[in-house]
C-alpha cells in the first residue's frame, strides 16, 4: 500500500500491497480493497465497501457504506456510489455519476425504506447522470452523459435524457463479453495533439 499524506486508513480494512492511495484519504472500518487498484486523492470510502482488484476511483469519490465494487470498475472524479450498490466487472461510471439508495425521503420522519440497486457487467454510466434506487441494470446498457434514469431498464441498450428513455440499440462493437478482458490503459497516442484537434 503506497498512502500520500493526510490519509486516515483504519486497522480493520483490508487493503492489498500494490494497492495505491493519494492525499487525504479516509478508509473506514472493514473496507476491502483489491490489488492494483488505484484511489485518487481525497475519496472517502465509507465502511463495509469491496473493492475488486485492477479498479480506478477517481478524485473526491464518496463511496457511503456497505456496496461492492467489482473488478477493472472505473469510477472517474466525484461520483456518489450509494450504499447497497451492487457493480459487476469491467463498469466504467463517468465524473459526476450520483446513485441513491432511497427513492421516497422521510428524512426525520421514520420508514425510510433502502433499495439495491445493481449496475451489470461491461455497462457505461454517462457523467453527471443519476440513478435512482433500486434499477437493475443489465450487462452491456450504456447511458448517456447527464440522464437521470428513474424507469427499470429491462434490456441492454443507449439510454439518454431525462427521464431516461431508450435512444439507440447496442451497436455489436460495443458490447463487451469474458472475464479476461484487456485492462482498460491510458494511451496518449489515441489521441489527437493539440494541434489536431
Ligand atoms: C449516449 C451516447 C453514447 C450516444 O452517442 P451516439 O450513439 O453517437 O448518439 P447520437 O449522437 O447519434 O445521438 C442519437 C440521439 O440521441 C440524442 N442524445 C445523445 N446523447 C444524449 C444524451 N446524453 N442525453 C440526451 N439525448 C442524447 C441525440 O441528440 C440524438 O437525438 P436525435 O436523433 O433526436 O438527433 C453519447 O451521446 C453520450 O452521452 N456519451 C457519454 C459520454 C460520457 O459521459 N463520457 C464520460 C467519460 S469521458
Amino acid at each position: 500500500m503506497l498512502p500520500g499524506q493526510n490519509c486516515i486508513i483504519t486497522l480493520s480494512a483490508k487493503i492489498a500491497d500494490s494497492v495505491s492511495i493519494g492525499h487525504n484519504v479516509t478508509i473506514e472500518n472493514d473496507v476491502i480493497v483489491g490489488p492494483d487498484t488505484t484511489i485518487g486523492h481525497n475519496v472517502l470510502i465509507k465502511s463495509g465497501a469491496r473493492i475488486g482488484h485492477h479498479c480506478f476511483i477517481g478524485p473526491y469519490c464518496y463511496i457511503t457504506g456497505p456496496c461492492s465494487i467489482g473488478n477493472h470498475v472505473s469510477l472517474r472524479a466525484f461520483d456518489v456510489i450509494s450504499r447497497g450498490l451492487e457493480i459487476e466487472d469491467h463498469v466504467f461510471i463517468g465524473s459526476n455519476v450520483t446513485t441513491t439508495s432511497i427513492i421516497h425521503i422521510n428524512y426525520g420522519r421514520g420508514n425510510t425504506r433502502q433499495f439495491k440497486t445493481r449496475i451489470g457487467f461491461g455497462c457505461v454510466i454517462g457523467s453527471r447522470s443519476t440513478l435512482i434506487a433500486g434499477l437493475n441494470i443489465p450487462p452491456n446498457t450504456i447511458i448517456g452523459q447527464g440522464s437521470n434514469v428513474v424507469k427499470p431498464i429491462d434490456h441492454p441498450a443507449i439510454y439518454a435524457g431525462n427521464p431516461a428513455r431508450k435512444i439507440k440499440d447496442l451497436p455489436p462493437d460495443q458490447i463487451l463479453e469474458g472475464e479476461s478482458l484487456p485492462l482498460m490503459a491510458w494511451d496518449d497516442s489515441q489521441y489527437p495533439t493539440p494541434e489536431e484537434w
